[in-house]
């Protein structure tokens, strides 16, 4: 069983990863009405994966023995000026994620709770490929600027993205 702190601390986690679900599924829709059909597609792929670091962390709570306790999702903002503004926010949101996550080790490694820390290793390593992959796209808009083409192109790309559940 995780002691309450480590229940609570989690639980915090899982509203979190719901959060940035629901604000790359905002992102999305806020892509499909500027016609970035590929770059909608990602965000969609992105709040779905988003979902998985939820649900698994829930599924987690209950191995232990534990108590999930749903909190409300506050609400995501809606606009945003440019593409490269939305993912310049997606990297943003990402290092505060990791820094979460770091801070749920911590935890984890204060109480000696080996169990947690092992199951949150994987979210580690996801961080570091999640903050990558952002980053990327996010130096690709810079280079672009105003070139419409550039715009075009990268959207083609990112629309390629298909979601394949991470293995558990
Ligand atoms: Fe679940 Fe993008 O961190």
């Amino acid at each position: 069983m995780l002691s309450s702190g480590m229940e609570k601390a989690i639980n915090a986690q899982i509203n979190a990863e719901f959060y940035s679900s629901y604000l790359y599924l905002s992102m999305s829709a806020h892509f499909e009405s500027m016609s970035l059909a590929g770059m909608a597609s990602w965000m969609k792929m992105q709040a779905q994966e988003e979902m998985f670091h939820g649900m698994k962390m829930y599924d987690f709570v209950h191995e232990r023995g534990s108590k999930v306790t749903l909190a409300t999702i506050s609400k995501p903002p809606g606009k945003w000026k440019n593409p490269l503004a939305v993912f310049t926010e997606v990297l943003k949101h990402e290092q505060k994620v990791t820094a979460l996550i770091n801070e749920l080790v911590n935890h984890a490694l204060d109480e000696r709770d080996h169990a947690t820390n092992i199951f949150l290793q994987w979210f580690v390593t996801e961080q570091v490929e999640e903050e990558a992959s952002v980053s990327a796209i996010v130096d690709k808009l810079k280079m672009i600027g105003n070139d419409a083409n550039g715009l075009f192109v990268l959207d083609q790309e990112l629309g390629q993205r298909v979601f394949t559940m991470p293995l558990a």
